[in-house]
């Protein structure tokens, strides 16, 4: 069973996509976190993440980077968003994620584009959403868990610059698979929100 969970920044994709893991004993792949390598290699080479042969030249940054923690940050998800408009950057990073979704015994993997491009024939398919408001209150909450002191209005008017980049690029926009099940999160707490996307999926499977 392919589980693919798309949606965007901070809508709760990624703690649902982990959470689907768990649940069903099935591997994970964020695969955003490929994309922020890639954003923190242009940096590191000192290229341009919006120049499409430098993005192509960080595309063969190590494993380990997967594992730094830093990749985290709000200034590489924002280079990754950059890097991730590249059609080249996005043909580097398929094979690899198109071999997580194929192993066998099935896998989770979230992102942007995993039910339309990588696994257009996932079993499950969810589009994890909230309102922008809903999203950069979390945000905002999370930075200052972390100590990072932004104002709620530069979390969103980011988050506003993010979402307009990753739908309206032309090479695998975010958009909902018109197969995917739409799950919005404006109003659910965690667990609430974990609670709907199991049964989502185990609806899913009832219907295959
Ligand atoms: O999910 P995230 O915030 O870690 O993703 C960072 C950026 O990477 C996001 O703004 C767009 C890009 N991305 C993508 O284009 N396709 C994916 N499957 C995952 C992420």
């Amino acid at each position: 069973m392919i589980i693919a969970v798309d949606g965007p920044t901070a809508s709760g994709k990624g703690t649902i996509a982990k959470a689907l893991a768990e649940h069903f004993g099935l591997p994970h792949l964020d695969t955003g976190l490929l994309y922020r390598a890639v954003g923190r290699q242009v940096f590191l080479n000192g290229g341009d993440p919006d120049n499409a042969f430098d993005a192509l030249a960080a595309c063969g940054f190590e494993d380990r980077m997967l594992r730094d923690s830093s990749l985290r940050d709000e200034a590489t998800g924002g280079l990754a968003s950059r890097v991730s408009v590249h059609r080249e950057v996005r043909s580097a990073l398929f094979d690899r994620q198109r071999a997580f979704a194929v192993q066998e015994g099935g896998a989770v993997l979230d992102g942007r584009d995993i039910g339309t491009v990588i696994a257009p024939d996932a079993q499950v398919k969810l589009f994890v959403t909230a309102s922008v408001d809903a999203r950069a209150a979390r945000r905002h909450r999370e930075m200052q868990d972390r100590g990072v002191d932004v104002p709620l209005t530069a979390v969103h008017a980011d988050l506003e610059r993010r979402d307009e980049r990753d739908r309206n690029r032309s090479e695998a926009p975010l958009v909902a698979a018109t197969d995917a099940y739409v799950l919005d999160t404006s109003e659910l707490g965690k667990d609430e929100a974990i609670a709907a996307a199991i049964a989502a999926v185990e609806n899913a499977r009832k219907e295959l």
